[in-house]
């Protein structure tokens, strides 16, 4: 299986890196996983241009940015599992922006076209709130794979988040667990 990790956070050394760090040990060996920070590349939000919606563009979208190198790295991943910390009751806006120009890979019209279908995901989360401040992200997320024929495996949430916690242990049942569901 070949999984691709999107790290939207903007922390290099901050707590959903830790995260990601822990869950990357945990899952060595399950599947073939890549790690993208995507933060501090160039990726816009869609410009609803609808070139995509009216046929199949071989570079995918009309926007050349960072997003062009991402595409081949999506398309031939099974599982995507994102990563990010709750900004505002949401995921961080380079996240938002990834997931927005996913729109090029199928014609949400009728679905005949529909690149995405098929695929899992899965979600890392950290917030320094309670576990309901992801409530609105993690529906998000869900409501995205339920309309795209994607199976959503889930999240974990990491509330009250600490890096030192993290780091420690702490969380190492709920990451097993959680690796237990995204590759079953
Ligand atoms: C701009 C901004 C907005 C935030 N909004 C929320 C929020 O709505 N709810 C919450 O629980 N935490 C919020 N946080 C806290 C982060 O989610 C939390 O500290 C997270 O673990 C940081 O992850 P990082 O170390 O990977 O950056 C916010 C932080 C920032 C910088």
């Amino acid at each position: 299986m070949k999984a691709l990790l999107i790290n939207g956070s903007p922390r290099e050394g901050g707590n959903t890196s830790e995260l990601v760090k822990q869950f990357m040990n945990a899952a060595c060996g399950k599947a073939d996983i890549e790690e993208v920070r995507i933060f501090g590349k160039d990726i816009s939000g869609c410009n609803n241009c609808g070139t995509c919606q009216k046929t199949i563009l071989r570079e995918h979208c009309t926007i050349s940015d960072d997003m062009s190198d991402l595409y081949p790295k999506f398309i031939s991943s099974d599982l995507i599992i994102f990563a990010s910390p709750i900004y505002m009751w949401q995921f961080t806006p380079c996240t938002l922006a990834f997931i927005n120009r996913l729109h090029c890979l199928c014609w949400s019209s009728d679905l005949e076209y529909n690149e995405m279908a098929g695929k899992s995901m899965a979600v890392l989360i950290t917030s320094s709130d309670a576990e309901d401040a992801a409530d609105l992200a993690a529906a998000g997320l869900r409501e995205f794979c339920g309309f795209f024929s994607i199976s959503y495996k889930g999240d974990l949430r990491i509330p009250f988040a600490g890096k030192s916690r993290i780091s420690s242990g702490e969380y190492d049942g709920e990451i097993r667990e959680f690796i237990g569901r995204v590759f079953r």
